[in-house]
């Protein structure tokens, strides 16, 4: 097969790694890819919101398969834009459609969704322009910590907690006046729940589903979680607290009412749903959906699924996931991300890499890196995740962090506390 994985980052680098292993895939290609897939596969210059682009490539080069990394060309339409075009109808997109990628686009669709299915998640309220006064009245219902998200795609950052009443009042006023331009032109506001955070990863043909190595990940800059908020600065699988039996759960309550939801409203959804859930006194609950993998637990949760990928992107394609199976590696995976000093604010790019090559015990996935004059270079915040099996996570910690001080590159940080908390 010839597959087309659309993305730049350290998922797609790590989702490369995986495709690039399997016996069926001939060629892949990879747009518009980084410094780390070029080493798996073929780079394109195309840009992942370039549908027109990304259509004729995929035309002329006889593409068996498209696989979306990022949710903007799925929350855009990239499905429908490939179905409705002849010279692509034919060609499977392993992502949903416009309408399944709302579950991610729109945090009020998503809650109404949960409600519809009875799905367990925050008690909420969703508010405008018009009905500020309304939710002026619902805060002063809750108790803080007060939780606001921009409805909207946010670059991640849509999502406020606040510690006070007249705080939370403030920002919600501000939310709607345009702090995060039309993202927020409508604001859910959501009961703040307490517990341990963790990401179920589930693949699905609309109708079965294969439930994939759930993990666990580090959104913040500093260590013990404070500090800003970033794009992830670790992750960790398989979690202690995601026992059989609360997976069971998970499964029944979460996983099975989600899928048959999105088929019973007649929702087209072929790929990954992404489950943000949080441990509850036992009793897991939904934080948020997102339609396609996570990152960086994408770069910890490749190295535990021994199943072929495309073999699974197949079922998925065809409708025939329940004739697969999701096996994983029983040892645990870690991924340390090394990122730029300044991150995730200011910071200078261009840095040159060393001691990519030195590496041996750990899998090196390329975040924000670039090849300038034939050196690989610093192109992002997050630059270089060092991913590693271990017995238990422990050992694979150290694995990636002895690995993770052969690279070096000007003001590199990372966290050194990764998986202490569970
Ligand atoms: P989201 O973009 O919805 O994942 O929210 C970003 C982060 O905010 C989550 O990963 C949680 O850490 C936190 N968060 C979101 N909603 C809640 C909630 N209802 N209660 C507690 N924390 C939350
Ligand atoms: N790791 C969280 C995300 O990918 O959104």
């Amino acid at each position: 097969m010839r597959i087309l994985l659309l993305g730049s980052g350290g998922r797609e680098h790590a989702l490369a790694w995986k495709i690039a292993q399997s016996a069926k895939c001939e060629q892949l290609f990879i747009a518009p890819g980084n410094a780390g897939t070029a080493a798996v596969g073929t780079n394109v210059p195309i840009g992942v919101n370039e549908f027109g682009r990304l259509k004729d490539f995929a035309a002329g080069q006889k593409v068996d398969m498209v696989v979306v990394g990022p949710e903007d060309p799925l929350v855009k339409g990239i499905y429908d834009d490939f179905r409705n075009d002849p010279r692509t109808a034919a060609i499977p997109v392993i992502g949903p459609s416009k309408a399944g990628a709302v579950l991610e686009g729109s945090k009020d669709f998503a809650k109404a969704f949960m409600k519809r299915h009875h799905i367990p998640t925050a008690a909420y309220g969703t508010f405008d322009g018009t009905t500020v006064e309304q939710g002026m009245r619902f805060l002063e219902t809750l108790q803080p910590p007060y939780v606001l998200k921009a409805d909207g795609l946010a670059a991640g950052k849509g999502v406020l907690i606040v510690p006070t009443l007249d705080e939370a009042k403030r920002e919600l006023r501000e939310m709607l006046g345009g702090m995060f331009g039309n993202a927020s032109a409508k604001v859910v506001i959501e009961e703040f729940l307490t517990g341990i955070e963790c990401s179920v990863f589930v693949l699905t043909d609309g109708e079965h589903y294969q439930i994939l190595p759930e993990a666990k990940d580090y959104k913040r800059i500093g260590e013990h979680d404070t500090g800003l908020n970033t794009g992830g600065m670790g992750s960790v699988t398989p979690v202690p607290f995601a026992t059989k039996e609360w997976m069971q759960k998970v499964e029944d309550r979460i996983i099975r009412p989600t899928v048959d939801g999105l088929r019973e409203e007649g929702i087209d959804y072929k790929g990954f749903i992404f489950f943000g859930l949080i441990n509850v006194e036992g009793e897991p609950m939904v934080i948020e959906y997102n339609c396609r993998m996570g990152d960086p637990e994408t770069e910890s949760v490749m190295l535990r699924l021994k199943s072929d990928l495309v073999d699974l992107f197949e079922g998925v394609a065809t409708g025939t996931l329940d004739q697969c199976k999701a096996e994983f590696d029983e040892r645990a995976a870690v991924c340390v991300m090394l990122v730029s000093g300044g991150y995730p604010e200011s910071y200078v790019k261009g840095y040159p890499i060393s001691g990519l090559e030195r590496v041996d015990g750990s899998v090196v996935f390329h975040s924000g890196t670039a090849i300038k004059d034939g050196q690989t270079v610093t192109a992002g915040g997050r630059v270089i995740a060092v991913s590693s099996y271990g017995r238990d996570k422990e050992e694979a910690l150290r694995k990636s962090f002895s690995e993770a001080a052969k690279i070096d590159f000007k003001d590199k940080y990372f966290r050194k506390d990764i998986g202490q908390d569970l």
